[in-house]
């Protein structure tokens, strides 16, 4: 007789073997509640490193789902596997000799112009990134939108390895990033004034004074560091940003 999982809790297959585990986990924790221990694709359990990219399946769909381990919550029959990372191939280059054109990105990612519109990769992505669009945006020499639509990339490649035409989404947005930020974008004052102090051994003496601290008096001095006050504080004060 096939025993009925109870309240609150599902059945789910990881590798074609059967569990049964609370309801409310994701299926990171699913794993780790049936004694799997995560040693690889695992890395901020946040939803923010994109290393967890998982496939899934649900019963009586021949579709194949893909999530975030570590932000989908198992369901009733769900078929679970772990693949090995699959990096796309990712093009060497210097930025510094890179154009910030839409013809320097085809010369390093040459299948960007094989986007056939299908829109596979925007309803892979979990961070709901609009990926076709951002391809679009690239394809018309539009990189500060490319980086504006990808800031929210985890850089997990379901999107590449989703993709009927191989373009490697995430690559690309990765470089019309770059090259947004390093060539189009206006220098801000205030970095290159910090980064100068910096430069300068502003902060020498104080790490070489740390360096030779015992860990007591390190943690008082963590204990007692300056925290800026968040906007609910009543001491919080908008940041003077006149100097932008
Ligand atoms: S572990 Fe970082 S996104 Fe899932």
């Amino acid at each position: 007789m096939v025993q009925q999982p109870l309240p609150e809790t599902v059945r789910i297959y990881l590798m074609g073997k059967e569990y049964v585990v609370p309801d409310s986990l994701t299926i990171q924790k699913a794993f780790e509640f049936a004694g799997y221990q995560w040693l690889r694709g695992c890395g901020c359990r946040g939803g923010i490193c994109g290393a967890c990219a998982t496939v899934f399946r649900y019963p009586n769909s021949y579709r194949i789902e893909v999530g975030l381990a570590c932000q989908t919550v198992v369901q009733e029959g769900m078929y679970i596997a772990q693949i090995p990372l699959f990096p796309a191939p990712k093009a060497t280059y210097n930025l510094d000799d890179v154009a910030a054109t839409t013809q320097a990105i085809h010369a390093l990612y040459p299948d960007l112009y094989k986007c056939m519109g299908c829109n596979t990769c925007t309803k892979s992505c979990p961070m709901e990134i609009k990926v076709m669009e951002y391809i679009s945006a690239a394809i018309r020499g539009d990189l500060r939108e490319t980086a504006r639509l990808s800031f929210d990339c985890v850089m997990c490649g379901l999107c590449t390895a989703r993709c009927p035409a191989e373009l490697k989404q995430y690559h690309i947005a990765e470089l019309a990033r770059r090259l947004t930020g390093a060539k189009l974008q206006p220098r801000a004052k205030h970095l290159a004034a910090q980064t100068a102090r910096i430069r300068g051994g502003y902060f020498t003496r104080m790490l070489d004074e740390a360096e030779g601290l015992d860990e007591a008096e390190l943690k008082r001095r963590y204990v007692d560091r300056e925290v800026q006050p968040q906007e609910d504080d009543p001491k919080w004060l908008p940041k003077d940003r006149s100097h932008l």
